[in-house]
């Protein structure tokens, strides 16, 4: 048996917790593993190197990817598809990494007729069918530690500050970290942006003595400058913006990244080992279980609408 691992698409913290999983995995099991380097793009082009239980010693706590990531234009055309499908024949399955873009590619290369089983990474968190991607965690603590930062020159200038984080189309990260710090608004697309509410509040809350207001903006919501500037004109009080940007996607991953990690690379081999292909190994219900992509990429991610209110009713 012989096993390819990559990762392709934006990194994420935890992504080489991942590769380690699936490399010790595969080699428990008695398989030869391969790794692919810049994700499609390396597979088009053949940069596969063997990977044994030393070349994933000393990775567990590192973000970025040891085996590089790429988006691959070149592999969203179907010569590019047909030329990753013949470097991957010599492999018995190919483990995938990455986030929806990772997991279309997979199902690329599956009606190619390579065999693929996806594991789910992405800081944004916005992939169907599982509760949690590898990598949103750090993202969130990330955003966490440096809204902590901000509020304490926020409070000593008796500032409002905008900040604006990533997410791509979705709110998971504003949502979460917006929860964990407290913040006064927090403006996700999957909602409407209602800024005369914003600035209700922040009005309010000054009145009755606030010296700093934080509000998260998703990147998929609005832009953090017009919504700062749009803030300071029609409340008059100093507005000032930081978006975290890249920031959000480095650093050593948390404990919850690594763990989810070992399990979704492991859940991998252990379907391929049970024969299974053509699908995402999903975190839910506390249990790692394969998805068919087909219905990963049907469904809609789901943000807990709930979570949203509780912010409002505890931003009061
Ligand atoms: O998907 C991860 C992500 O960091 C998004 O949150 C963001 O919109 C995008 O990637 C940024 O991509 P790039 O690194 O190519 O600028």
């Amino acid at each position: 048996m012989r096993i390819g691992v990559l990762t392709s698409g934006g990194d994420a913290p935890g992504m080489n917790a991942a590769i380690r999983a699936v490399v010790r995995r595969a080699i428990y099991a008695g398989a030869e593993v391969v790794g692919v380097r810049r994700g499609y793009a390396g597979l088009i082009s053949g940069e596969l190197i063997p990977l044994d239980v030393s070349s994933v010693a000393d990775i567990v706590h590192r973000g970025g990817t040891m085996l590089l990531t790429a988006r691959s234009p070149a592999f969203m055309q179907p010569e590019g598809v047909a030329a990753a499908a013949a470097q991957a024949s010599g492999l018995t399955a190919l483990v995938v990494i990455g986030g929806d873009g990772t997991i279309r590619g997979a199902q690329a290369l599956e009606q190619a007729g390579v065999a693929t089983v996806a594991v789910p990474a992405t800081i944004d968190n916005d992939i169907a069918r599982t509760i949690r991607t590898i990598g949103f965690d750090t993202a969130v603590n990330s955003v966490v530690q440096a809204v902590d930062r901000i509020r304490d020159t926020a409070t000593a200038h008796e500032r409002t500050f905008v900040v604006e984080v990533m997410g791509r189309r979705r709110g998971f990260i504003a949502l979460h970290a917006g929860l964990a710090v407290g913040a006064e608004s927090i403006l996700i697309p999957e909602e409407p942006v209602d800024l005369d509410a914003v600035c209700d509040r922040l009005t309010r809350g000054y009145a009755r003595g606030k010296r700093h207001s934080i509000i998260l903006v998703a990147e998929g919501a609005s832009s953090g400058f017009e919504v700062a500037e749009a803030i300071q004109r029609r409340t008059g009080h100093e507005t000032r913006t930081t978006v975290l940007g890249h920031v959000q996607r480095g650093g050593s991953p948390t404990a919850y990244d690594r763990v989810l990690a070992a399990r979704l690379g492991e859940g991998a081999v252990a379907h391929v080992l049970a024969g299974g292909r053509g699908a995402m190994m999903a975190f839910r219900g506390g249990d790692v279980a394969p998805v068919p992509y087909g219905d990963v990429l049907s469904g809609e991610p789901s943000l807990d609408r709930r979570l949203f209110e509780l912010a409002a009713v505890l931003a009061i």
